[in-house]
């Protein structure tokens, strides 16, 4: 593989949240094998912000090991770190009084940088504090950017009012919402495949596809966020965001550039095309499950305690009103404590037109192009192929396996993770693989009636077996058509 690191132009970065979880497990780590790359400037500045009252050398000690503990460790050499380090400030900040904002202030005006990114990785209900005291605290500068970690609001009226909010005080070009599965390689790779190979696209509609399949399959519990989870369930977690711009991607026109607003257009076509689904087809087309304690594995309703309302599996057919997807379904799951982490985009095409072969060959089942994005990335096509050797024809399916890891000669952990690449873009000023409004909106446009749907009809979650395959009834959505979902392995 040819590795290219194009260098960034020199920033200043504010984290804050800067000693949570996301700035420990994510992005200083993504920071560190950026820098480790090569592509971070020397006078590249990071300075993590938090309500504890800790020192920088406080600091750098807790980012030392948060890269310890989430770098693999080959990487981590000693003069690497200490450059690392080094870029490294904390203060301490209070965004309920706005505490400690002019003395980040005064930090950052020791030579400021052209690029100032503000990485807001609080809870959601600081987001429209936060940017407001910035601006009071004379933070935002031209050339200033923010971006904003997913929830973005719990439904379509709040995540509006958020967007007014931060839009008060920053552009729509200086807003950078993340999700980053519009980070994951196989994810870019979708559109690559898409729009830069003649041979897919002819095939890339109704007339040729029967179906597609997006899973995104986890074997975590709701991981101590019970309370978290209790409010949003996994369609609000993961539908509204990450599920719906992988159909988006893989549904969408082929934009006029690719750069952010032609992405972005095409993007929001797709969410406007949905059929919207409400209260009389909720039962029909989505199904809710809650895991249950199963071998010694607790159960969600244990995990959070009492009243577990919310679902942690969710499966939805979604149809697509236009030309392209007339009439094909695009099959959405995601779950928690599901029997393999797995997530995938497959496009399942119609079988053969027509068999030539004798019945003794064999069937010829429809061809599957496969995207996996976890836990290895890879790109897989499924073809009915001979069976090797003598005896007749006979068919058998085989798997063209373009296996980033193995065929492109990439180890273990070499894949960039989704973080180091949206960081440097947001440096960069690239916001093609973010969220524009309009598309947070269309997507909640269309969630919210669902949402709505359950409660009404009163739909409880489906119990199912921790470690299993998720509920009966997301079986039953594809088996009434004759159709089965792919196997979570
Ligand atoms: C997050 C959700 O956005 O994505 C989590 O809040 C989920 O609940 C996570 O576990 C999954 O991300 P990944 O990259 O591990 O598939």
């Amino acid at each position: 593989m040819t590795k290219r690191t194009i260098p960034v132009a020199p920033f200043d970065l504010v984290i804050f949240g800067g000693t949570g979880d996301l700035a420990r497990r994510k992005l200083l780590p993504a920071l560190f094998r950026r820098d480790l790359a090569g592509q971070l400037p020397p006078d590249a500045r990071i300075f993590g912000a938090a309500r504890r009252d800790i020192s920088g050398d406080e600091y750098r000690l807790l980012a030392d090991q948060a890269l310890l503990e989430f770098v693999p460790v080959g990487e981590l050499s000693a003069a690497a770190v200490a450059r690392f380090l080094a870029r490294l400030d904390y203060r301490a900040v209070d965004f309920a009084t706005g505490a400690g904002l002019p003395a980040l202030a005064d930090a950052i005006a020791v030579s400021p940088r052209d690029i100032r990114a503000f990485y807001l990785a609080v809870a959601p209900d600081q987001f429209a504090r936060a940017c407001t005291q910035l601006a009071q605290a004379g933070l935002v500068a031209p050339g200033s950017r923010v971006v904003v970690e997913k929830p973005f609001g719990h439904d379509r009226a709040s995540a509006a009012a958020l967007a007014d909010a931060v839009g008060a005080v920053f552009d729509e070009r200086a807003i950078y919402r993340i999700d980053h599965y519009l980070g994951k390689e196989t994810v870019q790779n979708l559109m690559a495949l898409r729009f830069a190979n003649e041979i897919f696209e002819p095939l890339w509609n109704a007339r040729h596809v029967d179906h597609v399949q997006i899973t995104v399959a986890e074997t975590i519990g709701v991981e101590g966020r019970g309370a978290y989870y209790e409010q949003v369930g996994a369609t609000r977690d993961m539908v509204q965001n990450h599920l719906l711009q992988l159909l988006c991607l893989t549904a969408m026109e082929p934009p006029v550039a690719f750069e952010a607003a032609s992405v972005h257009d095409e993007k929001l076509k797709v969410l406007r095309s949905l059929r919207p689904i409400g209260a009389a087809d909720v039962a029909a087309c989505t199904v809710r499950g809650q895991y249950r304690a199963h071998n010694g594995v607790p159960g969600y309703a244990d995990e959070v305690g009492g009243g577990a309302h919310a679902e942690t599996f969710v499966a939805v057919q979604a149809q697509i009103l236009n030309g392209r997807w007339s009439g094909v379904p695009f099959f959405l799951r995601t779950g928690k404590r599901l029997r393999a982490r797995m997530s995938e985009i497959a496009l399942v095409f119609r079988p053969a037109s027509f068999h030539v072969f004798a019945p003794n060959a064999g069937p010829a089942p429809s061809n599957v192009l496969r995207f996996r994005l976890q836990p290895d990335e890879a790109v897989q096509q499924v073809i009915t192929i001979k069976d090797p050797g003598p005896g007749g024809m006979r068919l058998r399916q085989a798997v063209l396996d373009l296996s980033f890891s193995s065929d492109l000669g990439l180890g273990d952990g070499e894949l960039p993770d989704a973080y180091e690449r949206l960081v440097l873009d947001v440096v960069r000023g690239d916001q093609t693989l973010f969220m524009r409004r309009d598309e947070v909106d269309a997507a909640w446009k269309w969630v919210d009636p669902i949402i709505e749907g359950w409660a009404e009809r009163g739909l409880m979650p489906e119990l199912y077996d921790a470690g299993g395959r998720g509920p009966d009834g997301a079986m039953r959505l594809l088996h009434r058509e004759g159709r089965a979902w792919r196997d979570i392995v």
